[in-house]
């Protein structure tokens, strides 16, 4: 029995020496080691001898189960090592290969405003809220204190969507306003947020194009008021256009979901086709604002008895072209790579109020 269990071990150890793959490694140890295997069979074959035999051969048995074992683990980890090094050689990157001049980005102006806008709201504690470009006709209406009949709804040139049968009819959100409304139906006052995003109307021309950007505020507490929003709006332009003492100018208007409300324009001058903001004697239109009207208040389940506050929304891709003097809205969305090397921002550039807004 010794003889056989010896060139059984020898057979063994030599397969492991010359084996090439994990796989055929694991079989190994299943013909060996294994409940049906070689070296199992003799263990179970133990009780059948007589005592002396029985010590003699069992030890035997547990050093050659020993060995295999310890011969298995050694080779397993060569192969594994062998394994990896293929591996990393294979996946090799040269990284002192300099990067390949195509792949080198710009950041697009919409996104880079987007991101000044969100650098000056936050330190004033707004915080950011977002909704979806598909609305469903309540939440960018009615709830906004649009009834179904109201003229507004005719200005805003809605792409409706087709129904699905259930809830409202869904529509391409027409302003940022719904975001208010989901924000209030979530959240208990104080509230102070900005939402920046995509916006659509059915409209192009060289200041309108289908998609747009805005950026809605909203404040509500017990005590805001139009001074605060004045107050600001202010900050914020000053903030965003670097211009100390910009005049603005705050025009009664009207929006079913403000009440009182306000167009707010920005002195400018026109200089030799130059557009130079906070100087000059012309005015240019940036935003609509004014105290939430008591509806929307309800609508979004707020207490109006209770609970004031105002509301502005912005035209992003506007201020955008004020800032960075460009001329035609159509060219922000033409994918255009020249365009882009001529008006983007450098990937890295991140704007803060510490660090610099502009370039
Ligand atoms: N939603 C309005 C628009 O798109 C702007 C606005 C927002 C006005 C909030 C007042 C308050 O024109």
């Amino acid at each position: 029995m010794l003889e056989q269990i010896t060139s059984i071990k020898e057979d063994t150890l030599e397969a492991i020496a010359g084996i090439g793959d994990l796989k055929a490694l694991d079989d190994i140890r299943v013909g060996a080691l294994g409940k049906k295997g070689a070296i199992t069979g003799f263990m179970k074959q133990l009780g059948g001898l007589d005592p002396d035999e029985r010590r003699e051969v069992g030890q035997e048995l547990n050093r050659i189960k020993d060995a295999v074992q310890a011969a298995i683990d050694t080779r397993k980890s060569e192969l594994e090592w062998a394994a990896l090094n293929e591996r990393l050689e294979t996946e090799r990157v040269d990284v002192s290969l300099p990067p390949r001049p195509e792949t080198q980005g710009s950041i697009h102006p919409v996104s880079q405003v987007m991101d000044e806008i969100m650098a000056i709201f936050c330190e004033m504690d707004f915080a950011i809220a977002e909704g979806p470009d598909i609305e469903d006709d309540w939440l960018n209406f009615g709830a906004l204190n649009i009834p179904d009949e109201h003229p507004a709804r005719q200005e805003h040139d809605t792409f409706y969507l087709p129904s699905s049968g259930e809830g409202g009819r869904p529509v391409l959100r027409t302003h940022t306003s719904p975001v208010q409304i989901r924000h209030m139906m979530k959240s208990e006052p104080p509230i102070r947020i900005i939402a920046p995003g995509r916006t659509y109307r059915s409209d192009s021309d060289m200041t309108h194009t289908p998609m747009f950007h805005q950026v809605e505020g909203l404040v509500i507490d017990e005590t805001a008021h139009l001074g605060h929003l004045k107050g600001c709006l202010r900050d914020f332009v000053e903030a965003f256009f670097q211009v100390d003492n910009v005049p603005m100018r705050f025009r009664p208007s009207y929006f079913p979901f403000t009440a009182p409300s306000m167009e707010v324009d920005i002195g400018c001058s026109f200089e030799g086709g130059e557009l130079k903001i906070g100087a000059g004697d012309d005015w240019l239109e940036i935003l609509g604002s004014g105290m939430v009207h008591p509806n929307v208040l309800r609508n979004g389940g707020i207490d109006p008895d209770r609970y004031q506050g105002f509301a502005f929304g912005m035209g992003i891709d506007r201020i955008a072209m004020l800032k960075y003097g460009i001329p035609d809205l159509r060219s922000f969305f033409d994918a255009d790579l020249r365009w882009l090397r001529h008006y983007g921002f450098r990937a890295l550039d991140l704007p803060t109020l510490h660090g610099g807004l502009a370039r």
